[in-house]
């Protein structure tokens, strides 16, 4: 079987690994992939976010699989354009993303289908969005509705900070469209997980949950990022929460959108807070989540492509996926400067060093290949994943990995799974 995917980050690395270990796949072709993809097969370079242009690519490629990674295609309808074209393909089509595509849909979906998520006010116009916060107390959430590659929402600690949050959508435009909606949410604490679930629009099965760590720096300090490491399992989830979440937040969600006439056939990204009324919904993502992928999938001991095959034909209530008992924690190691300005284009050494291990797997996130030599082309760099039968085991064979390789500039945070180890 000839597999194409869509993406270029460390999730479809780890997504080409795992798809790659399967009797079923032949070869893959990565639109546009990176330096670490492109030892695996054919790196082709296309506009992601052209459904048409992806779909021309996978008939003439011969594909008979696609996979997409990130949300921007589904949310744009590749699916759609896929399906119709008699493509196979694995992700919700355009409606069904719009539980990520625009986070009022989601909200009123959970709201009528009580689904655990803190109280939000959604807004269409500035001067009632500006009275709401200011006639409300801080802390609060200012959210734009639509897809703002995960910089749409601010934990606004004061009236002005929300405030400020709100003109960057509605009057300076900073998001374009998906900030032409707003919503002001409830601020909720607690310790974060996410849940990946498979459905065919009916029945739904679970991965292993895990935790990402989405601040630059130790101690969950710094600047927000696209994740700066992952683990997996996740041991303060009790087996007690982990099936009311399966249960109250998945399999409820897939439901309340058969239940609207949508389909939603992929995976889901639950992303929930443990808070002390009990689990609520953060987000929904309608993709694998990046970095959480890289510390789930070396878990995996089933076959990847038939979980993903049952999603398209209808029979996830059939798949048992299983696991290893295996501990598994990702290090993200960022360029200098991320998530703010950096270089790219420096030579990176040690990655064979590193991946001596067979405990360990390298994915990489923003490389390229020049001249023969892997260079940074991106802000997170690498995911160095290392496995252990405990956690201490786990980080240690990761850190050690992460040890071995250099670049100019490079940083990476030295405590990713510290909340499994207290
Ligand atoms: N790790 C967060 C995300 O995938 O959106």
């Amino acid at each position: 079987m000839r597999v194409m995917i869509v993406g270029g980050g460390g999730r479809e690395h780890a997504l080409a690994w795992k798809l790659s270990t399967s009797p079923d796949t032949s070869d893959i072709v990565f639109v546009p992939g990176n330096g670490g993809m492109a030892g695996m097969g054919e790196c082709i370079k296309a506009d992601i976010g052209d459904p048409e242009a992806v779909a021309a690519l996978a008939r003439e490629r011969e594909i008979d699989l696609t996979v997409v990674g990130p949300e921007a295609p589904l949310v744009a309808g590749l699916v759609d354009v896929f399906t119709a074209k008699g493509l196979r393909v694995f992700g919700p089509s355009h409606e069904a993303a719009l539980v990520e595509g625009s986070k009022s849909f989601a909200k009123r979906l959970m709201e009528d289908y009580g689904v655990p998520t803190a109280v939000a006010s959604v807004f269409n116009s500035y001067e009632p969005a500006k009275a709401h916060i200011e006639q409300r107390s801080a802390p609060m959430v200012v959210k734009a509705d639509g897809l703002a590659a995960g910089k749409g929402v601010v934990v606004a600690k004061d009236t002005e900070a929300a405030l400020a949050a709100l003109d960057d959508c509605m009057v300076k435009g900073v998001f374009g469209d998906a900030g032409s909606t707003v919503l002001v949410e409830d601020f909720i604490e607690g310790p974060e997980v996410s849940i990946l679930s498979l459905s065919d629009g009916s029945a739904v099965a679970h991965m292993v949950p895990s935790q990402d760590h989405k601040r630059a720096l130790d101690g969950d300090e710094g600047p927000n990022t696209g994740g700066m490491g992952a683990y997996s399992p996740v041991p303060l989830l009790d087996p007690d929460t982990e099936s009311y979440i399966h249960d109250a937040v998945m399999k409820r969600t897939v439901q309340a959108l058969s239940d609207e006439g949508i389909t939603y056939r992929g995976v889901l990204y639950g992303g929930l807070m443990l808070t002390a009324e009990g689990p609520m919904v953060l987000e929904f993502n309608v993709r694998f989540g990046d970095p959480e992928t890289q510390a789930v999938l070396p878990r995996m001991k089933s076959d990847l492509v038939s979980a993903l095959q049952a999603t398209i034909d209808g029979t996830v209530a059939d798949l048992t996926m299983e696991w290893s008992s295996d501990y598994c924690v990702c290090v993200v190691v960022a360029s200098g400067g991320y998530p703010g300005e950096y270089q790219t284009g420096i030579p990176i050494s040690g990655l064979k060093a590193a991946s001596s291990d067979s405990n360990v797997r390298i994915f990489h996130a923003g490389t390229a290949v020049e001249d023969g030599k892997v260079v940074t082309s991106g802000g997170r760099v690498l995911n160095v994943v290392g496995l252990g039968s405990d956690f201490a085991q786990a980080r240690g064979v990761a850190y050690e990995a992460v040890e071995r390789i250099s670049f100019e500039g490079m940083h990476y945070r030295t405590d990713i799974g510290h909340r499994a180890m207290t």
